[in-house]
């Protein structure tokens, strides 16, 4: 398997579009090989603007950012596409292709694989976004959900090391969300693949993500594990956000029950750790 090891330095002091929206603004963050990094902030608080930016997409920006210590600005898209994924926010941005099959291939063959290559590989995709008995289907025939889906195996089949996902799972079943995000979770930890993913869902970013990047305004607002970003109800509200459920229901239950827990629990897991300790002890 091909060099997976990637690493991004962003210097952005700002970046605006045409009509002088300033989206961006004095973002210094460094991604490394092997992060699973979620990238969380309310509507418009620029995590799509950022995912393109660290995509190359944009280059009208004051700052530097470097792939593999290399002026993103100066790279071929060749040479981008051939280490980065992006998953677009509207599937309707990303797709093109007359059908299923087609669109997943296109990338694959042109990182220059061979054919019977490029047909294991959107096969293997297809599989794992269960859309395998789909694949002749055309794209604008599909539902919401299931060009999500095609986006992702896109993703899939090309195999590369970083992956930037937007809202990936948004318009996703409970079942495909859960899936897909477990698929990302193996992809991380045993194939090395860096992830970046958007998004403003708080109830699955403490039991999948490792670090979260806190977006307001276009600036950080907070970079850090879980729990060093969901502290409390106040502090989510002021960013538009809220705490997990979980979150919100042992919060209350310390604040206004007096229940003794040292660490709000912020996922299913950790709760019910947390209640086992209590009930036994
Ligand atoms: N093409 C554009 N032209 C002008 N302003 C834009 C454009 N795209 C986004 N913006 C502005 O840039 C800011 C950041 O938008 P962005 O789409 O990055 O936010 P987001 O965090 O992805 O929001 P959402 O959660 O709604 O997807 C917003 O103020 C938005 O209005
Ligand atoms: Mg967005």
């Amino acid at each position: 398997m091909h060099d997976k090891n990637i690493r991004l330095d962003i210097n952005i002091k700002d970046f605006s579009y045409p009509d002088k929206t300033i989206a961006i603004s004095d973002i210094n963050l460094q991604v490394f090989s092997g992060d699973f990094i979620g990238i969380l902030g309310a509507n418009g608080s620029g995590k799509t603007t950022l995912l393109k930016l660290m995509d190359g997409l944009f280059k009208n920006y004051n700052g530097l950012i470097l792939l593999d210590g290399k002026d993103i600005k100066k790279l071929r898209p060749r040479e981008i596409y051939k280490k980065i994924g992006l998953v677009f926010q509207n599937p309707d941005e990303q797709l093109f292709a007359p059908t299923v099959f087609e669109d997943v291939a296109f990338g694959p063959q042109n990182m220059g694989f061979e054919m019977q290559e490029v047909t294991r590989r959107v096969s293997d995709a297809l599989k794992k976004v269960d859309l395998d008995d789909l694949a002749h289907k055309p794209i604008s025939n599909l539902s919401f959900g299931q060009k999500k889906r095609v986006c992702i195996a896109g993703l899939l089949a090309m195999g590369q090391g970083l992956l930037l996902l937007d809202e990936p799972t948004s318009g996703l079943d409970p079942a495909g969300e859960h899936e897909f995000l477990r698929l990302l979770t193996e992809l991380n930890l045993n194939n090395n693949v860096t992830i970046v993913m958007a998004t403003h869902n708080v109830e699955f970013l403490p039991v999948f993500v490792k670090r979260i990047i806190l977006l307001k305004n276009g600036g950080i607002a907070g970079d850090g594990i879980p729990h060093e970003i969901f502290v409390s109800p106040e502090r989510m509200s002021e960013l538009n956000l809220s705490l997990p459920s979980i979150g919100q229901l042992f919060y209350e239950l310390k604040h206004y029950d007096g229940f003794a827990v040292d660490k709000i629990p912020l996922s299913i897991g950790e709760a019910r750790k947390e209640i086992v300790k209590k009930v036994l002890s």
